[in-house]
């Protein structure tokens, strides 16, 4: 077992922002990549309405095309019945649900309140319990909101523990604005883990002010050891207007490499993956490794 978990999201986080709609086989090739390199847990795509998010729209072949492997786990994120149903036929094997501690947020993101969503999410965790997929819980903007700025911890610790209790195996905590300092992100920890265990949360970080790796190394101070991360710093959040990128995986498994920590994630492999995207894409990669340790 690794003593860290990197939960590469850049399929799915870092895709759903990109202005051009990326071709089905990119982001195959790109998924077959980050296994390659060594991730076990990689989110694949999002059931969610095509409308609002159209680079989404090809969820199902995805996860239909994806090819299983021992130990890999493929997720999706589905945020009401439809989305999971959509899943469920398309063979995913775990699930997300996204909420959060910001009320604006969660209109913007998801149309309903912080309330609604949650009476959204039972039916997904009922039926998924009944088919044994596992839900894990996201909880939006934990240290602050593109709309309403500062969100108190209690806010965090309050929605955070409802889904777990609703069945979520583990709840990842975006600080989906990236505007967040260590400090932040102490204090917020510092609230949930009075409730829940550290075995039970990831942290989710983006980088928009580049406070992300001082960020995920006070959670690993405050006993965190599951992270979100996106290959080549893609990334971003639609209704979060000028958030950039997740932390790249790269930078953080290099820190993770340099703490002595291991994570199962082959560093080369990874470079190679970000810059494969970052060459479909048009553009440099988002990192500072990636540039760094260009072949
Ligand atoms: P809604 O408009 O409130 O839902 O959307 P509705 O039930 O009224 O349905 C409206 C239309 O959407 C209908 O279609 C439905 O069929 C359709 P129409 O009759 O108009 O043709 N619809 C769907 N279509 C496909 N898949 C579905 C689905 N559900 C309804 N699952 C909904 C509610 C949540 C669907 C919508 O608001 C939505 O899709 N929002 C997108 C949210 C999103 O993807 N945000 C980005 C991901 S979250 C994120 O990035 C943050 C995270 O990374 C953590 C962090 O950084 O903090 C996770
Ligand atoms: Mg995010």
């Amino acid at each position: 077992m690794n003593d860290v978990i990197l939960y590469e999201v850049g399929p799915r986080d870092g895709l759903q922002n990109e202005k051009a709609i990326i071709p089905t086989d990119v982001k195959l090739t790109l998924i077959e990549m980050l296994v390659q390199a060594g991730f076990q847990k990689i989110e694949a795509a999002s059931f969610v309405s095509p409308k609002w998010v159209p680079q989404m729209a090809d969820h199902s072949e995805i996860m239909q095309a994806l090819q299983a492997k021992e130990g890999v786990i493929y997720s999706a994120l589905t945020p009401n019945m439809r989305g999971f149903e959509a899943a469920l036929a398309a063979k995913v094997q775990e699930v997300a649900i996204f909420g959060a501690a910001s009320e604006s947020f969660s209109q913007k993101n998801i149309n309903c309140s912080i309330d609604e969503s949650l009476e959204r999410f039972k039916p997904v965790l009922q039926a998924a319990k009944k088919h044994n997929i596992k839900v894990r819980g996201y909880v939006s903007c934990v240290v602050g909101c593109p709309y309403e700025g500062r969100v108190l911890p209690s806010k965090v610790t309050e929605v955070a523990a409802k889904m777990l209790d609703m069945g979520c195996y583990e709840i990842s905590l975006g600080d989906t604005v990236g505007a967040g300092t260590p400090k932040d992100i102490r204090l917020m920890l510092k609230d949930v883990l009075t409730v829940i265990s550290p075995t039970n949360l990831a942290l989710h970080c983006h980088d928009t002010y580049g406070q992300a790796l001082a960020n995920i190394l006070a959670g690993l101070d405050e006993g965190i050891r599951t992270f979100d991360s996106s290959v080549s710093g893609l990334g971003g959040c639609p209704y979060a207007a000028g958030a950039s990128g997740n932390v790249a995986s790269e930078d953080v498994l290099y820190m993770m490499n340099g703490l002595g920590l291991s994570t199962g994630v082959d560093l080369e492999k990874l470079i190679d993956a970000a810059w494969y995207i970052s060459d479909a894409l048009g553009r440099a990669p988002n990192s500072k490794l990636a540039i760094a340790l260009k072949k």
